[in-house]
């Protein structure tokens, strides 16, 4: 298999340093248990976590992310934090483009492909967000706005070695609903297409596409076992540790 799965943990604006670190441990723990060679792991707690799960983690295979940043490395951006200070933490990866970030911050294709440049060239990885609205969906245009955000959000610098994508379907997300396993194919397969065009097909061949949006361990496995399936971004079941393990085991 050229593509290792990719299990990557979406906490979002949720852990207290007591919760937050003892589900890092926890995860941490259970990955050193699970010796997965097949399987790559991923945390990305908010900023205010991020060293101490970064200690939590520690001599465990888990690797560490963060959940947005600026593009810039420096400089009068009040409240933000940039790649070169996550990567001076300890991140491995970025997440960028979450429908969160383009709805309440109104984040834009071209603002999203600037992070995610600036992440890459500060040595991250970024996992870049993309996905339609219900109202997309029932407009049939689901295909037309995912190859729009991927030609706009992914820089020209994206490789497979640096660049993960994660289709998330908005109305998907913590809404307990998902789409049925052939569409997620169907966008999976539609996504790798426009990936080809834009990078080379061997670099989109090579390149991971994730599912996000209510993966649970109850649907896990089906979901994971789609031919362009390459991993999961969870969100609310990533806060338990026996679920987000759960979902990784039903990769095997
Ligand atoms: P969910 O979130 O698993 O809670 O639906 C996924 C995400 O938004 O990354």
């Amino acid at each position: 298999m050229v593509r290792k799965t990719l299990i990557a943990g979406n906490w979002k604006m949720n852990g207290l340093l007591e919760d937050g670190i003892a589900l890092a441990k926890g995860v941490a723990g259970e990955v050193k248990k699970a010796a997965r060679k097949d399987c790559e792991f991923l945390i990305c707690p908010p900023f205010t976590l991020l060293t101490s799960a970064k200690k939590a983690i520690k001599g465990s295979k888990t690797m560490l992310g963060a959940q947005d940043c600026h593009f810039a490395a420096s400089g009068a951006h009040t409240g933000d934090v940039s790649p070169v200070m996550l990567k001076d933490l300890g991140c491995q990866y970025v997440i960028v483009g979450h429908s969160e970030r383009r709805t309440n911050h109104f984040e834009t294709n071209e603002l999203i492909a600037k992070k995610a440049e600036a992440a890459i060239n500060a040595g991250l990885k970024v996992i870049i967000c993309i996905g339609e609205t219900e109202a997309e969906r029932d407009a049939g245009k689901t295909i037309d706005v995912c190859t729009k955000q991927i030609m706009g959000s992914v820089p020209e610098i994206s490789t497979a070695q640096n660049t993960v994508i994660a289709y998330e379907p908005v109305w998907a997300i913590g809404t307990g609903r998902t789409p049925t396993t052939a569409e997620v194919e169907e966008v999976h397969a539609a996504i790798r297409k426009v990936l080809a065009k834009k990078q080379g097909r061997a670099n989109a061949n090579k390149m991971r596409i994730l599912y996000g949006g209510s993966m649970k361990p109850g649907n896990a496995k089906e979901l994971l076992a789609l031919p362009d399936v390459d991993g999961g971004l969870i969100g609310g079941a990533s806060l338990k540790v026996a679920d987000f393990m759960a979902i990784a085991a039903a990769s095997k």
